[in-house]
């Protein structure tokens, strides 16, 4: 009755919290975190019940009408502990979902006397928390914050930079004069790369640049993109050298040699603001240093925030050129460029 309660409660509140966690990445229900009064207390009122009926029935399992109230409020707890969480925290939850479907199925193989399943279910319920672990600190937020803090959803940013400074635009020819004269380029890749899969033409002209002989490299920020390893997911679906691809640590001390540094679509994780400006919601992320290079060229289709929704003082620099279009489009006719 210990495995079956155990699988139950956790299974039960995995299939809800999971679907709930579909329903706000798909925007089905309300991406942003949903609220209200004592909301912490009823969650853990909820949770505690269903434990405690779970203890009960350990004790009494012929009492059949505990058992499906216990299985009731097991749903209800995945749906309680999903909503107050920001969709752009959806990665997180998902990876602690599939971490208590492992431990569901760890518990269920206890019940069959499945050793497979015990095993399985226990490295499965294992790597799912360490990821979130790993997740929520390549975001500077605490794993209790993203789970209890109710935050997550985006920012409204006041500080009216957009309006206030002037940007530095650049066309196709005029970038591909700026790679022509560098002896180091070096490509950061986020979320709207993904997005506009871009990733096939990023090597052509990673290709075109090293026919040149200039060096190439991928700086990998580790939370850049929606997922662990998003970045490095797509480029090596796209063939680039795993040797081509720097992690965050490595790329960041060297940034002031790099000639050109050429960001497409990211945004937060090149946000010099997470190390100066100590009342940025994202203050203390690490970040990729893509100032420090000589020229940046940010790769996007306007001037819109990233995950975070805050404004990004980068696009200001003097060193930094805007190159306005749609990630794979832009990257297209770059090719051509470089190819005529
Ligand atoms: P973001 O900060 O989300 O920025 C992506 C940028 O891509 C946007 O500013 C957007 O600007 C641009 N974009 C969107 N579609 C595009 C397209 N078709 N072509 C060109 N540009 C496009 O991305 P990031 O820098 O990769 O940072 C990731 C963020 O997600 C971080 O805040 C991180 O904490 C968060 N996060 C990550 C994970 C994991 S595990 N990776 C999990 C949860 C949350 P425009 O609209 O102007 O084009």
């Amino acid at each position: 009755m210990s495995a079956i309660g155990f699988e139950i409660l956790f299974g039960s509140l995995t299939v809800t919290g999971s679907l709930m966690a579909f329903g706000k990445l798909s925007e089905y229900i309300k991406s942003a975190p949903i609220t209200y009064k004592g909301q912490n207390f009823i969650n853990i009122l909820t949770f505690l019940t269903a434990v405690g009926m779970f203890i009960y029935l350990i004790f009494f399992p012929e009492n059949s009408m505990v058992f499906y109230a216990m299985i009731a409020l097991s749903l209800l707890v995945g749906i309680f502990i999903v909503i107050p969480i920001g969709g752009a925290d959806m990665p997180v939850v998902i990876s602690l979902m599939n971490s208590y479907a492992g431990l569901a199925a760890a518990a269920t193989g206890f019940a069959i006397g499945n050793k497979v399943l015990i095993i399985a279910g226990a490295l499965d319920g294992a790597s799912g928390f360490i990821l979130s672990i790993i997740m929520s600190k390549a975001m500077n937020r605490s794993f209790t914050n993203v789970l209890f803090g109710a935050v997550g959803a985006t920012q409204a940013d006041s500080s009216g930079l957009a309006e206030a400074r002037p940007i530095n635009r650049v066309g196709i020819e005029d970038t591909k004069f700026i790679l022509e004269q560098a002896d180091r380029v070096v490509v950061v890749p986020g979320y709207g790369m993904a997005v506009a899969q871009a990733q096939h033409i990023v090597r052509e002209l990673s290709d075109e640049l090293e026919k040149r002989k200039i060096k190439v490299e991928f700086g990998i920020h580790p939370v850049a993109g929606r997922m662990p390893g998003h970045m490095n997911v797509l480029l090596a679906e796209a063939n680039i050298s795993y040797d081509q691809l720097l992690e965050m640590e490595t790329i960041n001390p060297t940034m002031d040699t790099v000639d050109v540094c050429i960001v497409i679509g990211a945004n937060d994780v090149v946000n010099p603001a997470a190390r100066t400006d100590k009342s940025s919601p994202i203050y203390g992320m690490p970040i990729i240093d893509v100032d420090k290079a000589k020229t940046v060229i940010v790769m996007k289709r306007s001037m819109a925030t990233g995950f975070a929704g805050i404004e990004n003082p980068l696009f200001y620099e003097p060193n930094t050129k805007m190159l306005f279009g749609d990630a794979k489009k832009v990257m297209q006719e770059l090719v051509a460029e470089f190819k005529k």
